[in-house]
Order: C-alpha cells, then structure tokens, then sequence
C-alpha cells in the first residue's frame, strides 16, 4: 500500500508545469512550479514544517507549547496544519489588509487569529511585529516564530523547493523569478540554484509601496518608498534577514493593478487558479522580458492559491471599485451599471433637514435630490447643510424646502460621459439620469473618478 502516515507527508514535490498563452511574447520556455499542491494550499508548508523541527530539535518549542506568529495567512496555514499534527497551539497576528478569507481559513484550523492595523510603522505598538513580540513574551510557554529573521525559513527552500526545480528542470534553468515577501523563497532557492550553476539568473518581484528594490540598487533604506499597497504577499517596509540581496541579479516592481490584473489572467489563460503573488510574478516576468533568450528556461513560482482571493481580486466589484478593470466607460449608462439595482435615495420637499442628514448617513452619501409631486425640484448636499447650519444652529428642524439648493441636471442613459463630466461644477455635485422606465439614477463625482483609470 502507499500511503502518507500523515499530511505533513504530502508537502513537496510540487509540479512544474509549462506556461503557454500568458507568456506569448517572451522568447523562453516559461514553467511554473505550483505550490498549490501542497497540502495548505501553498509554498509555506514547507518551510513551516522546517522551522518547528529545529525549535523542537535546539528546545526552543517544547511539547505542548504555543506557536505565535505575525503572518498574512500562508504561514499560519502551514504552521496550523503541523501543530494540529504536533499537538501545539497557535496563535496568528494578522494585519487587517488580509482578506477575510485568510483570517476564516485560520481559524478552521484551529488557530486563535489577532488582527492589527497595517498603516502603523512596525516599530508602534499597534504594528502586527509589535504585537506578536509582545504576546510571545506574555504567554508561557510559547515560541515566538519570526518567518521574517528565522533562517529555517530559507533553509526549507534550499534543501527542498531549490533541489526539486533543479532536478524537474534536468539542471537546465538559466532564470528564476519570484515575488519577494520575507525573502525566504528566493533566497533559499537562489542559494541552492547558484550554487549548483553560478550563471543562474535570480530575479525579485517587488511592488510599489516597499523597500526592497531601491535597497538592493543602491543600499539605501528609503523610508520614502514606503507607502501602503493592495498587492498581498509581497514587498516590505522592513529588511529581512532571510532576504539575501547578494544573491538577487535584480528586482522589478509591479503595480497594484497589474498585479491583480495578471491573476485573473492566469486563471483565465492557464487554468491555473493561483494568488496575487502569482499574478505580480508573471507581470514582472513580462517587464524583464528582455533579459531571455529562446534558448533559456526560467522558473516561475506560484506561492498560493487563488481561493484565497475570491473576495478580492476575483471579484468584479472590488476590481471595479479601485478602477482595476478596463471597461470601456463612453456613456452615463457605463457609470452606473454596477449600482443600478440600488434604489435613488431622494428627500420630500416638506420633510425636515433632520430625515435628510439620517439618511444621507445611513446610505453613506453626500447628496440626496429633492422632490415633490411633479418630480426633481431640488437638491441638498453637505455643504448647503453646512452653510445653513452656520447660519442657524436649529437648522435640523427647517424643511428641506427652506435649505435646498437647484436640482440635479438630468441626463439620458447614452449621454457621452464627456458631456456629463461638464455638468459638475463646484455648484453642482451629481447629475441624474433618466433610466427611461419612468425612475432615475445618480451619478456623483465619486463614480466619475472612481472611472478614471
Ligand atoms: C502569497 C505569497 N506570495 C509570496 C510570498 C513571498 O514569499 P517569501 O516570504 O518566501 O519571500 C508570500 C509570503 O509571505 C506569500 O504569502
């Protein structure tokens, strides 16, 4: 019979798989070493099962101990699966930028999870760094992981993930190219690979938002570069230990948007449903496309899978909303069709400034139109609130009528969104469109950046 004697078994070995229509332009053999396979569904069960084993082997986890670690999600996967088989507990510090799903995922397996802030410096008490120190040092008998300065980590990819590419690859790499989190992948694999053939290419994946790029170029760590980004997985606004740049040839940084973009895209082209890393992987490779000759097989690699970003990057509203998906916006229609179901919230001429302020609230708007019997009469919005309440402090209790501003200029559903865009003006917040079934339907400056791409 062959059989794992448990699921710690399966890590590894994962495929290399051949990647065809989403490389069509790069002049190279391009695989993909799916890391999905494992069983936490990504590369992180590798190295979480090689960090317990040598704090089980050197003392620094003792039986029936708890693991604590600040992780976007894959760590903590990997690591829940060998404390359930090893009989710790865990406990998992997560920045609240993680999607939803990651955090439910977690916790189906038994962790205990801790969300903190992201915009907080790593040094603030907040930071998810600062709070995993902290609950490391307040809980007896706990080891405290650090994924980021833990040389198990690179360690796991050098005497694994390293190995296996080389010997799927029959020693014919000649690139490898990876997005870079805590360093531990690139850095474990460079280093076996580099080793093996010293002319092996090792190319980092960076986003806009982090350090790692500009470092490696010009060894400065410049705080500037650091700004909050969407992309998951990788990128840092600190250097890790396990990040070796001597053995990185160089890095590119990929937008938020392409990122998320290429995921899609990767699914789509190569029925490969992987995450966001994965997508910033492949755009980069495409950014570094002169660096490859035909002659040239370069490795590729997926960290995880993109069940994790249903809710995100796979979702249509979410792509829509941070202007990711390229729509052909030309006519008012193209503005409101993913929020035409929702109902025009419109106050009553006689109604009070009190029910349009509970409203606007409510709905989360800034301007509400005013109607009466024969239709759109009026407007109101937070700076007519404003100025009436200046004027007069017991303005809650006035009538719309009273307080209300002109109406919103109306259009028809195939007014060019040029002509629309001329109808805002610093008087004039929205215009209404007539959705030609006797209701109507607003758009606000907000929907008409939120088309800008
Ligand atoms: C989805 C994803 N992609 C990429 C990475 C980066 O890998 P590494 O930490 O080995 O540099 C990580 C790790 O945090 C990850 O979770």
């Amino acid at each position: 019979m062959k059989f794992s004697k448990n699921i710690l078994e399966t890590i590894g070995n994962t495929p290399l798989v051949k990647l065809n229509k989403i490389v069509e332009g790069i002049d190279a053999l391009v695989l993909a070493k799916v890391e999905t396979f494992n069983p936490g569904n990504s590369v992180k069960d590798r190295m979480a099962v090689k960090m317990i084993e040598d704090a089980e082997a050197d003392g620094r986890l003792q039986p029936g101990g708890t693991i604590i670690e600040g992780t976007s999600g894959n760590t903590g996967m990997g690591l829940a699966l060998v404390a359930i088989i090893k009989g710790y507990k865990l406990i998992c510090v997560i920045s609240d930028k993680q999607s939803k799903e990651k955090m439910d995922i977690l916790r189906a397996v038994g962790a205990k999870v801790v969300v903190c802030p992201t915009d907080v410096e790593p040094t603030d008490p907040r930071s998810y760094y600062s709070v995993s120190k902290r609950l490391a040092s307040e809980t007896p008998n706990s080891w405290y992981v650090n994924q980021y300065d833990n040389m198990s980590n690179s360690l796991a990819h050098y005497e694994q993930t390293g190995p296996e590419i080389w010997e799927q690859t029959d020693g014919k790499i000649t690139h490898f190219v990876v997005g870079v989190g805590t360093g531990g992948t690139i850095s474990g694999v460079g280093r076996y690979l580099k080793e093996k053939n010293p002319n092996i290419k090792i190319w980092g994946i960076d986003t806009y938002g982090s350090v790692f790029k500009k470092y490696h170029e010009t060894g400065i760590f410049d705080e500037n570069e650091i700004y909050s980004y969407i992309t998951e997985g990788i990128g840092e606004d600190i250097l890790p230990k396990n990040v070796d740049f001597s053995l990185i040839d160089g890095f590119t940084k990929v937008t938020d948007k392409d990122a998320a973009v290429y995921t899609r895209k990767i699914a789509l082209e190569e029925a490969i449903f992987v995450g966001n890393s994965a997508g910033a992987c492949i755009k980069g490779l495409h950014q570094l496309k002169e660096h490859f000759k035909p002659e040239d097989v370069v490795v590729v690699l997926f960290h995880d899978s993109g069940s994790r970003y249903v809710g995100k990057m796979f979702n249509d509203d979410w792509m829509r909303e941070r202007g990711f998906l390229d729509e052909n916006i030309t006519k008012a229609e193209d503005v409101i069709k993913d929020h035409i179901d929702k109902q025009l919230i419109v106050v009553r001429t006689e109604e009070l400034v009190s029910h349009a302020i509970e409203r606007m609230r409510k709905y989360k708007i800034s301007q509400i139109p005013v109607v009466d019997i024969n239709g759109f009469v009026g407007s109101v919005d937070e700076t007519d609130l404003f100025r009436s309440y200046v004027a007069d402090k017991n303005v809650a209790e006035k009538p719309i009528k009273e307080v209300m501003g002109k109406p919103f200029p109306i259009v028809k559903l195939a007014t060019p969104i040029e002509e629309v865009s001329k109808l805002f003006t610093k008087e004039n917040d929205a215009v209404l469109v007539d959705l030609e079934n006797g209701n109507h339907h607003i758009i606000t400056k907000y929907d008409i950046i939120g088309s800008i791409k």
